[in-house]
């Protein structure tokens, strides 16, 4: 299988007119916005659609409990031969249907709805933030860049709460081919798209409070400079952090979480791992520090840690 990472991903939302001053002050591209439907982009092309929560044309939502929530993930596929594959294997799932571009339309056992399409998106160069080091100078007589607000290079993650991990993981590594690059055993699974080389594009986690929900979409910026300059922009608009700025033991990163309107959160990422088959995947205790190593936000150090976690 030849799945290449997310493309699209659609949002069920209550207020479209917060959902698109969300998503511009984020640094997306506006595609499309006509008042009832909106469409933004990453700088490689991968898109967020947000509809009204009640148009009777969306996914299913996993749970009735978010009105605001993403109703569908579409991974990209480099082949046909990949999507007639995946259309054997899904046979049996869920109201799959068929477009006549050949995108495949489904949900998970656990009712999260997904897509795959052929891969659109295109690859990016960013420019070189030049850095200087004693004894390693790149940027002799320059003035560092500020960053105003940040403009995302891609989507590289979504996550899920799960209610039956195992179930969950099991059918995205057996039954679509997904890898897994690192776990948190019996309670969460990082897995890729196989022809991925996010550290991971899908991480399911099981909180053990019985619940089935979206938890947030990442996206990865260009320097720790731009991390850090469009969180400053996101405050300034008055979007609450979730938790950040901080970094993550696994994956490597720096992060800072901001709440969306258009449910659960949304995520600037820099610096993660990129792996490919050589990586050697590894089992990580679950505790509070290996989801930070440090983060600020609402506050500071373990108990911001132990009250983030317990919230799911
Ligand atoms: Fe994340």
């Amino acid at each position: 299988m030849h799945h290449t990472g997310i493309e699209k991903v659609v949002y069920g939302v209550e207020d479209i007119k917060s959902a698109v001053k969300f998503w511009r002050d984020f640094g997306l591209e506006s595609i499309e916005e006509d008042g009832s439907h909106a469409v933004f982009a990453a700088q490689n092309g991968a898109t967020i659609e947000v509809f009204p929560c009640d148009d009777p044309d969306l996914p299913p939502p996993p749970s009735v409990d978010a009105q605001s929530t993403v109703r569908e993930v579409t991974f990209g596929v480099r082949t046909s031969d990949d999507l007639a594959s995946l259309k054997d294997k899904l046979s049996a799932a869920d109201a799959l249907t068929k477009e006549a571009d050949g995108t495949l339309h489904a949900s998970d056992p656990l009712g999260f709805g997904f897509a795959f399409r052929l891969a659109q998106c295109e690859p990016i160069k960013p420019d070189s933030i030049e850095t200087n080091v004693p004894g390693n100078i790149k940027r002799l007589n320059q003035r560092g860049q500020k960053f105003d607000r940040a403009t995302p290079l891609i989507m590289s993650h979504i996550v899920y709460v799960t209610d039956d991990l195992e179930t969950h993981k099991n059918f995205y590594i057996d039954t679509l081919g997904f890898k897994l690059t690192d776990s948190y055993p019996g309670r969460g699974y990082f897995m890729r798209c196989a022809d991925a080389n996010n550290h991971h594009n899908l991480f399911l986690l099981d909180p053990g409070k019985g619940k089935r929900s979206f938890h947030h979409l990442a996206f990865e910026l260009g320097s720790i400079h731009e991390l850090f300059g469009g969180g400053n922009n996101m405050t300034r608009n008055g979007w609450e952090t979730m938790i950040g700025p901080g970094r993550h033991p696994v994956s490597s990163c720096y992060f800072w979480y901001f709440k969306n309107p258009c449910g659960g959160a949304a995520e600037y990422d820099f610096d993660s791992d990129v792996v490919d088959d050589n990586w050697q995947p590894r089992q990580w205790e679950s505790t509070p520090e290996n989801f930070a190593e440090w983060c600020l936000g609402e506050g500071m150090g373990e108990a911001l840690l132990h009250k983030q976690i317990q919230n799911g």
